[in-house]
């Protein structure tokens, strides 16, 4: 075997290093080995199924695939330098152990199919792995939610104090958004099944292949149903970056919260040493690196999709080069979700929350202003005229420098709300607020049961 590239017999002189050098993606896509020679092995049974090779030489052929797979994860196969990508390197790989029947593997199958089945089946599988890393994000946040159902704290809208509720609701509402993620990467999961070996080119081939039955023995839901959209194609990669970006979002939004709870002047929470970090000069610091990072990833999963997008958009149909510029993208996202959920996840697992701190916090009267309201409300006075009254009392204890809590039993009354300095009281404001989906303990609970029901397992426990 020679250096020369695949296509050699229909060029007078080999291709200039430098076009070479701009075209190779081996440096990225050997990741896409393994994926690679299942495709191939596949490829190999489709030819004998076809009549084109016996089963002794698909046997030889699966075999020596194998074999160079093996070599490629250890590190012991010798790649040449004029391996374009990963695909000629196995198939060159194959060729040198079998001769001749080496040279056989190829037929009807192009890179074009090729590389876009060992995509589908390498997103795949990381899918799944990010998959549990989302769920253990979720289970770290349903075993603080439901140590935490009572435990009261400030609400807070524009991050200024607002209402009541707990930090059990308050965690959970992460976890619901991280549901949603998983049940996005389900049903990508589910389109994203498909298998485009045996569309070729673009056009198929003659050889009378059955893309159905190598769909199936590589573990696809189904075959492609048009061959120059199974080429041409790379929605099954974009969608993942989008999936995995929306995820990201969430993740970073998780991430200003922890970095924003075990913030020292508001004390809600602490980080395990494990996972904050000192300071080369400032010996007192204790740094949520971790959550600065998760949240500063995010920007960077967007950056992977938009560079995909940007890459596909007016493209026109049928396989370009353009194309290859997919994979760094696709690696680089889900290297990057897997990484920052793997750090958050345990993060979040070892924080210590200060329900104290928060309780405290929880005294502000400020938090009270709709509750009495309502109060106002339940005996008949009109939302707005609750409004505007509460308002007033507000604006008037301020001028005179009191707070509510020095309000007189007669001058409850005068409000209208006689004995309503009950009203002031985290624990009786979020039990109030009984409705399902709301910060009340029991709804915390009933939260924490669905979540646990949705992830189809025993409660999430440490
Ligand atoms: N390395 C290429 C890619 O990743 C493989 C396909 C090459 N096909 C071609 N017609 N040049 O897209």
């Amino acid at each position: 075997m020679t250096d020369a590239p695949l296509w050699s017999g229909r060029f007078a002189k080999p291709p200039a290093p430098e076009a070479e050098a701009l075209g190779r993606s081996l440096g990225f896509d050997v990741r896409l080995a393994p994926q690679d020679v299942e495709a191939s092995v596949a490829h190999a049974r489709a030819l004998e199924d076809a009549g084109l090779v016996t089963s002794d030489e698909a046997g030889q052929l699966e075999k020596a695939l194998r074999e160079v797979g093996d070599a490629i994860a250890d590190g012991t196969f010798a790649f040449h330098p004029a391996d374009e990508d990963v695909h000629s390197a196995i198939e060159r790989g194959v060729t040198e152990r079998l001769g001749d029947l080496g040279a056989k593997l190829h037929a009807g199958r192009s890179r074009n199919d090729l590389v876009m089945t060992d995509l589908r089946l390498w997103l795949l599988a990381a899918a799944s792995r990010i998959d549990e890393g989302i769920v253990r994000a979720i289970r770290a946040l349903v075993v603080h939610a439901r140590e935490h159902a009572e435990t009261v704290m400030p609400g807070t809208t524009h991050a200024r104090l607002a209402q009541p509720v707990t930090l059990g609701h308050h965690l959970l509402a992460h976890a619901w958004a991280l549901l949603r993620d998983r049940e996005r990467l389900a049903q990508w999961s589910a389109r994203t099944s498909v298998s485009p070996l045996g569309a070729g080119a673009l056009g198929t081939s003659t050889l009378r292949l059955d893309p159905a039955r190598t769909a199936e023995r590589l573990g696809f839901a189904r075959a492609f149903e048009n061959s120059i959209d199974a080429v041409s194609d790379r929605d099954a990669v974009q969608e993942f970056l989008a999936v995995i970006a929306i995820c990201g979002t969430h993740l970073s939004r998780l991430a200003a919260d922890v970095a924003r709870f075990t913030d020292e002047s508001l004390g809600w929470a602490s980080l395990d040493d494990a996972y904050a970090t000192g300071s080369s000069m400032m010996p007192n610091k204790r740094n949520p690196d971790v959550a600065e990072l998760a949240r500063a990833k995010a920007g960077r999963l967007l950056g992977d999709l938009t560079a995909l997008t940007s890459t596909l958009q007016g493209l026109p149909l049928g396989y370009h080069r353009d194309l290859q510029e997919d994979k760094e993208p696709a690696f680089d996202g889900a290297d990057t979700l897997e990484s920052v959920l793997a750090a958050l996840a345990g993060c979040v697992e070892t924080l210590t929350f200060h329900p104290e701190a928060m309780r405290e916090a929880a005294l502000a009267e400020g938090l009270y202003a709709t509750d009495l309201a309502e109060a106002l409300v339940r005996s008949g006075v009109p939302f707005r005229e609750a409004h505007r009254r509460v308002g007033e009392l507000l604006r008037r204890l301020e001028a005179e420098a009191r707070t509510v809590r020095t309000l007189s039993p007669d001058e409850w009354a005068n409000l209208g709300l006689p004995g309503g300095a009950v009203l002031l009281d985290g624990d009786r404001a979020v039990r109030a607020r009984s409705m399902p989906g709301g910060p009340s303990p029991e709804s915390v609970r009933a939260q924490a049961d669905a979540i646990d029901r949705a992830l189809g397992a025993e409660r999430s426990a440490r």
